[in-house]
């Protein structure tokens, strides 16, 4: 019996009502789970998204919420430097985790996640959310096939013209985000072309980081800001692949918003790219055969995407393997940790 027709059977709790809104927005569409308690340390932001979306119960913390409540899930969207502690609580109170991305702070605190979710024997998948996309996951279908043949280098990047979030927040403070654009939004692009790589192991990095522009932006402003406004780095696999990642939230390019991955194949070659500088995406893919060379836009993806949150749903209650899983999300921190590390000594750095 498909599970997802029965009455609902999973308690869920939210932490953080931001991007968590979005959380709760898609459990609501999945008929076996219930998001019964929701947390927010903004009260006014607590009321307006628990009245919203019918949620009786409320807490002002994570923390409290998890010592009050059964549950069966958990999702962690607070600042960055609360995944690491919500989830490992989490994991203790016997919660399975969906946590927002970037998974940690850096590595060290990504192992500490699989090791309690280890511990309590619970699932951690990590909300990469571009890959739940018809066109992502349309490209990983014919990838997954072969059409590309091998693949040997990728390049992945997320720029914004000027799109630095609010200054003043936590965004642009290294001790609570762990750092900038690299972290936010690169962490995005570098699963995705990771994923669609097949997740090959990296072996060493070389990164920069700069902070031209925000840094003059804040300091007009009064505002503190200390992570980078861009970075970039090459990653190196042992399987002679190569991936190139670049990120920023300020950056002298043409588009508001541009967002583009590529692979580049022996068969052939893909790109996933936003459209129209928006959040709206196409797949294309780039053939040769018997010496012609054919271009081929997705028009009708193969199957509709399910959003990360439904995915994780239906995983645990049939139990199959979710996707995004917490093994993932340390490999790219490493990565992330590798770049930041190669920026500040200016040379490659090794991944052990
Ligand atoms: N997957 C995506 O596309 C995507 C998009 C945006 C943000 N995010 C991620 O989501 C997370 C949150 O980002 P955001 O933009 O929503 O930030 P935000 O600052 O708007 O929201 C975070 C919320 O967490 C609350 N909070 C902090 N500590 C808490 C605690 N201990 N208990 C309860 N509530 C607590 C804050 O009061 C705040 O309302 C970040 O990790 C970010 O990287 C992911």
């Amino acid at each position: 019996m498909d599970k997802r027709d029965a009455t609902p059977s999973l308690r869920i709790g939210v932490i953080g009502l931001g991007m968590g809104r979005h959380h709760l927005a898609a459990y609501q569409t999945h008929p076996a789970a219930e998001v019964v308690a929701v947390a927010d340390m903004d009260q006014a932001r607590l009321t307006e998204i628990a009245d919203k979306y019918g949620v009786a119960r409320r807490y002002l913390t994570g923390e409290e919420m998890l010592e009050q409540e059964s549950l069966d899930i958990v999702s962690v969207a607070t600042p960055n430097k609360f995944h690491m502690p919500i989830a490992v609580a989490a994991f203790k109170a016997g919660c399975h985790v969906l946590c927002e991305k970037p998974m940690a702070m850096n590595a060290a605190e990504a192992r500490q996640m699989i090791a309690a979710a280890q511990a309590a024997g619970k699932r951690l998948m990590i909300n990469f959310s571009y890959r739940f996309s018809d066109q992502s996951m349309a490209l990983k279908d014919q990838v997954d096939a072969g059409v590309l043949g091998d693949v040997y280098f990728a390049r992945t990047l997320w720029h914004r013209r000027r799109g630095v979030p609010k200054f003043g927040g936590w965004f642009g403070q290294k001790e609570l985000s762990g750092g900038g654009p690299l972290i936010d939004l690169g962490v995005h692009r570098l699963d995705l072309a990771l994923w669609l790589m097949g997740y090959p192991k990296p072996v060493w990095v070389l990164g920069n980081a700069y902070n031209p522009i925000a840094s003059a932006m804040a300091r007009e402003q009064g505002a503190r800001y200390d992570v980078e406004d861009m970075a970039v780095g090459m990653i190196r696999f042992e399987n002679g692949a190569m991936l190139e990642i670049e990120a920023s939230w300020a950056a002298n390019v043409k588009e508001r918003e541009w967002m583009e991955t590529r692979l580049f194949g022996t068969q052939g070659g893909l790109v996933q790219r936003n459209t129209e500088e928006t959040y709206k995406f196409e797949a294309e893919i780039y053939l040769e055969r018997n010496g012609a060379h054919y271009d081929m836009a997705l028009h009708q993806p193969s199957r509709p995407a399910p959003s990360a949150m439904v995915h994780f749903v239906d995983s645990i209650l049939n139990d199959t393997p979710h996707m995004a899983t917490g093994e993932e999300g340390l490999l790219v921190m490493e990565i992330l940790d590798a770049i930041y590390k190669s920026a500040q000594e200016g040379r490659p750095v090794q991944i052990a």
